[in-house]
């Protein structure tokens, strides 16, 4: 069926409250639930999972520094709705087939309340996972303002859970950024994009096979595939929605909560953006872009002035990245290629909001301050099925621990992308900032192993500045990030956020350690240069 566009409303996410508040904490409750959610006019009621029975979940509103607790309740049934691969990690026989955990993307939390993939449970908390810890999670938002969102990260089936419709945004605010007057209220809206397929019947589409050469005779009936794009692209749970918008100044928080696929937006009217904030945070100035790449789980945060429009002018905001990123399937201009509409009015007041050209100050990490250096290679084998097998530093999710930095320290990350397609890598815990990327010589690294650089290291566009959680990794290229890790201390996981690769076991645990005696730590002085 081919669904029309621009047929129904843009919704925006309502507000959760919370459950009590006092002047230690503010206490919420959350059910995971199943329910049915209509995508679009035409098509049936679509039987999903979502946090309170909502697509995307409930907004938490939160102040920076409030103390949340949150108790993230599994109410869903223990059959999944969606196919799920028995060979993955963490997804045997005897493990249940439903299972959740709950992470805050892009929060500086403790590694109790980070949502391990291990730290599982399932309804009611019946079972849970071999590194289960507490049931109420705490947040202590003692980071910049920003929008964060939460997500299932359960092991081996984050990208069903996900997919499923497990996802909301968290949004943290200060006096600072109130003080700015940048568009609020009713002109401040959050943008979820995704991309869904759905089976005539309404139900959600999502592939239970895949094809490989020379499948061994074990092959399982039901596998992951290298990673999964939609037909159909959904902003805050509707498929091609439209938003009327007054002449005047918005701002959009947009996140990317697709499985696999890049975005590469664009407006039709050939209007920039002026991004104000990346991921963690506002940036130091703005920046006016006529496109955004945003690659799965990125936040951009921009103003568009549609002052300039005439009353009853409709503009699109287009995509045009391909999928596999950036060099698969181009998308199809009249499906893939339209994320929604704007469609213009008259005011109903005066624009008063203001874009500042100074935000907020970032303190640029100094390289010099870097304890260590790391190498992450981003690799691509096969595994036992002879499917294609994405590894970080050729280990899989169980493979023990390799990286260790210390609390308070400063490092270095360098990911080595030899492959062809761009990778999003993502660390908890900390928000970072992109030092470089620098091309390499991708066959002799092959064949010896050796990191040759072959031109001069390319600073981040503008608009990769601030804080950033999660950095593209762009092949033939070494990306480099700086970042210093704690207050916490404990387990934590970095992976590359498509779902598929993540759960297929791009992702891999890592400890953030007590501080060593100063005298055995070196300082590395090479730095990746
Ligand atoms: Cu948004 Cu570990 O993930
Ligand atoms: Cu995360
Ligand atoms: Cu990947």
């Amino acid at each position: 069926m081919v669904l029309k566009p621009f047929v129904d409303a843009l919704p925006v996410p309502r507000v959760l409250k919370p459950k009590d508040k006092n002047r230690d904490r503010t206490y919420y409750e959350v059910e995971m639930r199943e329910f049915f959610h209509k995508f679009h006019r035409d098509l049936p009621p679509t039987k999903v999972w979502g946090y309170e029975g909502q697509i995307p979940g409930p907004t938490f509103e939160v102040d920076q520094f409030e103390k949340v607790h949150v108790l993230w309740k599994n109410k869903l049934p223990d059959k999944h709705i969606l196919p799920v691969d028995r060979t993955l990690h963490g997804c045997g026989e005897h493990d249940p087939e439903v299972r959740t955990v709950v992470h805050l993307h892009g929060a500086n939390v403790e590694p109790e309340s980070d949502g391990y993939p291990d730290a599982w449970f399932t309804q009611d908390f019946e079972k849970c996972g071999p590194r289960f810890f507490r049931k109420v999670y705490k947040y202590d938002n003692f980071q910049e303002p920003t929008t964060l969102w939460y997500h299932d990260h359960a092991i081996g089936i984050t990208r069903l859970n996900v997919y499923a419709g497990l996802a909301g945004l968290y949004i943290i605010r200060n006096e600072h950024e109130r003080l700015l007057n940048l568009p609020s209220g009713v002109y401040e809206i959050p943008l979820v994009i995704q991309d869904k397929s759905f089976n005539p019947d309404g139900s959600l589409f999502y592939p239970s096979t895949v094809d490989v050469q020379n499948p061994p005779p074990d092959f399982p009936d039901v596998s992951v595939t290298p990673g999964f794009t939609g037909n159909t692209i959904v902003v805050n749970g509707k498929a091609w929605p439209y938003l009327e918008v007054e002449r005047r100044k918005y701002r959009f928080r947009i996140l990317n909560a697709s499985n696999q696929r890049f975005y590469r937006l664009s407006l039709d009217s050939g209007q920039q953006f002026i991004q104000i904030g990346s991921d963690g945070g506002l940036m130091q100035r703005p920046v006016k872009l006529d496109e955004i790449i945003i690659a799965p789980s990125e936040r951009v945060d921009v103003v568009v002035d549609f002052s300039g429009q005439k009353t009853g002018c409709k503009i699109n905001l287009v995509n045009t990245a391909r999928t596999p990123f950036d060099f698969g399937e181009p998308p199809d201009p009249l499906t893939t290629g339209l994320i929604m509409q704007f469609r213009v009015i008259e005011r109903t007041s005066e624009d008063t909001s203001t874009v500042p050209e100074f935000l907020t100050k970032i303190k640029r990490y100094n390289e010099d301050d870097a304890y260590r250096m790391r190498d992450i290679t981003l690799d691509v084998t096969n595994d036992m099925y002879n499917r294609l097998l994405f590894l970080l530093n050729n280990r899989d999710y169980y493979g023990g621990i390799t990286e260790e930095p210390g609390v308070d320290e400063v490092e270095i990350w360098r990911f080595v992308n030899p492959g062809l397609a761009f990778h999003p890598m993502h660390v908890h815990q900390v928000q970072f900032q992109v030092l470089d990327r620098i091309p390499f010589d991708v066959n002799e690294y092959v064949a010896t192993g050796r990191i040759r650089y072959t031109g001069e290291p390319e600073d981040p566009p503008a608009n990769e500045r601030g804080w950033k959680d999660t950095v593209q990794c762009a092949p033939g290229h070494v990306t480099r990030i700086i970042a210093k890790f704690g207050p916490f201390t404990g387990r934590y996981v970095y992976h590359c956020h498509i779902l598929e690769h993540e759960d297929h076991d791009m992702m891999r645990p890592f400890d953030v350690v007590a501080k060593l005696d100063p005298c055995n730590r070196k300082k590395c002085d090479c730095r990746g240069k």
